[in-house]
């Protein structure tokens, strides 16, 4: 058997093992519940080989949406004392318990896929209507809750929310978080993984305390969209918000909902416009501190998430295709998750350096979108050999490529099935989906 037919299997055999019916855990030990984004490209690799499964990983996510449309970073369906901070610590009121926060927006662009991908259309639309008016009304939280002054640049409120925790680009602003309490011996995720390759216990104290902080808000929407100490503009969400309106506007008019779709239309006009705060002087965009009013200081891999919301100029693609082709002499690696030219770098740890195959996936897909082709066969050629090499890991490092964080990921094996697997090579990479 060929090492690639043999990540076939084993990609596979993840995704059903950690399937705890209906819903899929990223991973057994660190991560117990079901996770939004992870579900998202779960739910991508599962249809590869089982339709009903993959439309119903995202309708299980959804049994979490809160009334507010609010569509929760963690939805947990059962109780796992592996976990922290797990449901009490949230206090929300949620049943099923949730997070109280959200996570990138990656569903509605999975439903897409989906529906794309699916033989049998008339049943496929079945399944989709039944989605749609979910996806809206997240998205409609994000451009209204958490956009409150229409100014087309959405809020996030929790490093957890961009689910690219740790990241430089959250330096500064959490500075201004002063903890209230020590989380450290709460932590179970040192007990998992190796704590070097984890957030530090200074970062777990101050993001608990924003946690603390929406509590005494009672979790009221608004509320917290205005009064948290930690308010960014990430450019990840922001980016990843835009393409998946953009797929959602397609469903729309797919299922002929004229009004909804003139709602998308203008939440993606306002967003395109607002694009133009995230550019930084150097052609990368950054996320913003939307306290202090300043750009990140560090670009990140989610600088080029624009392109994968088709939110750039050709120009700026160019622009970014360059500064990527800059950080290839310093990281071996497509595409590092902080700039390995950023004194923040660094090759281990979470989101700070180590190169991750979902972020790798939707900038390929971005590149490829502006033409830029050979700059995609490189991410995903870069992927492939990493999965290969050193197996369906949580996360690798750059410049050796070494397998760190949990091991059987469930995103990576969705993300091996639905793109990188060489099955994959006769329907053109599988694409996202095909964008207008
Ligand atoms: C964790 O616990 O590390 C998660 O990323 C939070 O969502």
């Amino acid at each position: 058997m060929t090492v690639s037919t043999e990540l076939d299997r084993l990609a596979r055999d993840t995704l059903v093992a950690n399937d705890r019916g209906g819903y899929t855990v990223p991973n057994a030990k660190v991560y117990p519940f079901q996770w939004n984004w992870d579900s998202a490209f779960v739910a991508m690799g599962f249809a590869v080989f089982d339709e009903d499964r993959a439309w119903r990983e995202l309708e299980t996510l959804f049994l979490g949406q809160w009334q507010d449309g609010m569509a929760p970073s963690i939805v947990f369906h059962r109780p796992d004392p592996g976990y922290y901070p797990g449901p009490d610590t949230w206090g929300t009121a949620h049943v099923p318990p949730t997070t109280g926060i959200s996570q990138p927006p990656v569903a509605a662009t999975a439903a897409r896929a989906l529906f794309q991908a699916a033989p049998d259309k008339a049943q496929a639309r079945q399944r989709l209507s039944g989605l749609f008016p979910q996806l809206l009304a997240w998205h409609r939280w994000w451009h209204e809750t958490r956009d409150p002054d229409a100014t087309g640049l959405v809020t996030v409120v929790h490093p957890w929310e961009t689910g690219r925790d740790n990241s430089p680009e959250w330096d500064e602003p959490l500075s201004r978080v002063k903890p209230l309490r020590d989380v450290s011996a709460l932590r179970k995720d040192k007990t998992h993984v190796n704590a070097a390759e984890r957030p530090t216990d200074d970062f777990y104290n101050r993001v608990m305390r924003l946690v603390d902080e929406a509590k005494a808000l009672e979790w009221q929407g608004e509320l917290v969209a205005r009064g948290l100490s930690f308010r960014v503009c990430d450019i990840g969400v922001q980016s990843i918000l835009m393409r998946a309106d953009r797929d959602l506007l397609a469903l729309a008019r797919e299922l002929g909902r004229d009004t909804e779709a003139a709602v998308l239309e203008g939440w993606i006009e306002r967003g395109v416009a607002a694009f133009g705060r995230l550019k930084h002087e150097d052609g990368s965009f950054r996320s913003l501190d939307l306290v202090s009013g300043r750009l990140a200081p560090v670009a990140t891999s989610a600088s080029y998430l624009p392109l994968y919301a088709r939110a750039c100029t050709d120009a700026e693609a160019e622009r970014l295709a360059q500064i990527l082709a800059g950080w290839s002499t310093k990281a071996v690696y497509a595409v590092p998750s902080t700039s390995p030219k950023a004194a923040a770098f660094d090759p281990v740890s979470y989101w700070r350096g180590p190169v991750w195959l979902v972020v790798n996936r939707m900038i390929a897909d971005g590149f490829k979108g502006y033409g830029l082709g050979e700059v995609a066969n490189r991410i995903r050629a870069d992927s492939r050999r990493l999965a290969e090499t050193h197996g369906l890991r949580e996360y690798f490092d750059p410049r050796n490529g070494a397998g760190l964080g949990g091991k059987d990921f469930s995103w990576s094996s969705a993300i091996w099935l639905s793109w990188l697997s060489p099955t994959c090579d006769a329907v053109e990479g599988r694409d996202l989906v095909t964008t207008d």
